[in-house]
């Protein structure tokens, strides 16, 4: 079977998880050297962690933060970036917190996960977007410990990136999943909405992952180079 043209396709959503990031240098969660094999997300990344150790918590967020910040997009993200600038309606819904879509130049990216340059004061309401790595002052003005706004596990995910997610998949006529193991709910399942919905199902991925069996054409590679094998037709920056 033909490897799909985005080209051909007017209305495309690119589902990304942090495959999408590794050939950034930014680690996976799981897999060879994946985060969660060197760190225990129950003492660095819920909720529980955070209101037991706010120091140490940080700590792991701002060597991500330090980590992150060296990254940058790579070959794929631009095959993306002219997609959603090429074609009617191309957008991004990523579980990533690293916004290294928007640091291509991605307009249409919906996180599912928050991101891991935002934050929120659970005390005041206060939020603030900065890329300051380390963060040096890690209290709001109004003295409580700023929380880092990502979906931790046994968070809740923000209802409207949701709700926003649901309607962009619904509508696609393809669907490009990158990089995700597939493994973790509600995200996981998004993609089954565009399935039933008709739509063109493509999975890159060099593993195959516990809902590969749903797509019609599975490209076993790193996203860049089977990203650019999508890309004929398009213009990509030079
Ligand atoms: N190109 C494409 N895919 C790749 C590449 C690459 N260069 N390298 C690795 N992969 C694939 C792996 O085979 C794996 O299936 O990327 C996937 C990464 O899986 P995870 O590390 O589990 O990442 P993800 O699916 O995004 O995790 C989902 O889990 O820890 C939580 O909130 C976190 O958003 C994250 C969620």
């Amino acid at each position: 079977m033909s490897i799909p043209q985005l080209a051909d396709f007017d209305r495309i959503v690119f589902f990304t998880g942090a495959g999408m990031s590794a050939e950034s240098g930014v680690p996976t969660y799981r897999g060879h050297g994946g985060i969660w094999k060197q760190y225990d997300y129950e003492r660095y990344a819920c909720q529980t962690a955070f209101d037991r150790d706010p120091e140490g918590v940080w700590e792991f967020h701002n060597y991500r933060r330090g980590l992150v910040g060296a990254c940058r997009p790579h070959r794929g993200h631009d095959v993306i970036v002219a997609a959603e600038q090429q074609r009617p309606r191309a957008t991004v819904v990523t579980q990533n917190i690293d916004e290294m879509h928007q640091l291509a130049g991605s307009t249409g990216v919906t996180e599912l996960h928050g991101s891991l340059w935002k934050l929120r004061c659970e005390a005041c309401g206060a939020t603030r977007h900065g890329y300051d790595s380390p963060l040096a002052e890690l209290h709001c003005g109004c003295g409580a410990w700023w929380r880092p706004a990502i979906t931790w596990f046994g968070d809740m995910l923000n209802e409207a990136a949701v709700q926003s997610a649901i309607q962009q998949i619904g509508q696609c006529e393809l669907l490009v999943a990158i990089g995700t193991s597939a493994v973790v709910y509600p995200a996981a399942q998004l993609p089954r909405i565009a399935a039933a919905n008709g739509a063109v199902l493509v999975e890159i991925n060099p593993e195959p992952t516990p809902m590969s069996s749903m797509y019609q054409h599975h490209l076993r590679g790193p996203a860049s180079e089977m990203l650019l094998q999508m890309a004929e037709g398009l213009e990509l920056p030079t």
